[in-house]
């Protein structure tokens, strides 16, 4: 199953390329700041710090990556994504804020990971799960590098439910996004996907069943912002038949820091 429409991921991955220099600037101008809150609220999910490594994945420019060591979640974290220059500037953050030796950045695909089955004790995915060409490929791939009793936390874009509100924000996507995106950015076709692939999205409801039909024991969700962006809350099961020690984390794929 899709996601609705397949993304091609050659041109997701230079769509960000493309974009990445400007990205932070617009997510903070395009949500009045607001995703600094839903980055938090998500990352507060995670259970206190584990003892081993979070991944981040999708991660970006490492926002998620910086809350999970700022909120203590994470004593580390592998921020993961397939954008080479979306990385690049993450590893420049994680530089001036001084905790480059907490967070190392990975290439590698989201679908594909490289890493053994049951690496973490959580994994995180902040506006990235949207872009994936086969959602539940993905989700898979999530709970293979889960531990048992692991846990997926997802922060999404989602949509209104309230008449009024949803009208407004379908006008506010369609129309002022990307006209806003190309006006501070050239970002037009990038703000143009972000409305449409929002706009096809499975709602918080439906993708938390897509979410337990991937394999995950149970799934919790909650929305902020009227609706506007959701976190989910996916559980690995305590004991599964394959629940054996990890290997050794491949790092090939590790730039190198
Ligand atoms: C909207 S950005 C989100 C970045 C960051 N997590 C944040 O909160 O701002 C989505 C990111 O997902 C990455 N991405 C999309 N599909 C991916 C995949 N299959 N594997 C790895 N990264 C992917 C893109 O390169 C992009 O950097």
């Amino acid at each position: 199953m899709s996601n609705g429409h397949r993304q091609d991921p050659d041109r997701v991955r230079a769509m960000f390329g493309g974009i990445a220099r400007r990205y932070d600037l617009l997510n903070h101008l395009l949500s009045v700041n607001l995703d600094r809150g839903w980055r938090r609220a998500a990352v507060q999910r995670v259970p206190a710090q584990s003892p081993g490594p979070v991944l981040d994945l999708c991660g970006g420019t490492g926002d998620l990556a910086v809350e999970l060591i700022r909120l203590g979640r994470a004593s580390e974290v592998i921020c993961c994504d397939f954008s080479h220059a979306m990385l690049l500037l993450a590893r420049e953050k994680f530089d001036r804020r001084r905790i480059l030796d907490r967070c190392r950045v990975l290439e590698a695909d989201a679908l594909r990971l490289p890493f053994a089955d049951s690496s973490f004790d959580a994994v995180t995915v902040g506006f990235g799960i949207r872009n994936f060409s086969r959602l539940e490929s993905g989700l898979r791939e999530i709970l293979r590098v889960l531990r048992p009793s692991g846990c997926m936390v997802v922060l999404e874009f989602s949509r209104p439910t309230g008449p009024l509100f949803s009208r407004l924000y379908r006008f506010y996507l369609r129309r002022i996004l990307p006209r806003l995106g190309d006006a501070i950015g050239r970002g037009r076709g990038a703000y143009r996907y972000l409305a449409s692939t929002i706009s096809e999205f499975p709602d918080p409801p439906t993708l938390a069943g897509r979410i337990r039909d991937s394999g995950f024991a149970a799934c919790d969700w909650s929305c902020m912002a009227g609706g506007i962006v959701a976190v989910h809350v996916g559980h690995k099961e305590s004991v599964t038949a394959d629940s054996k020690a990890p290997e050794q984390h491949q790092q090939q794929g590790l730039l190198g820091v």
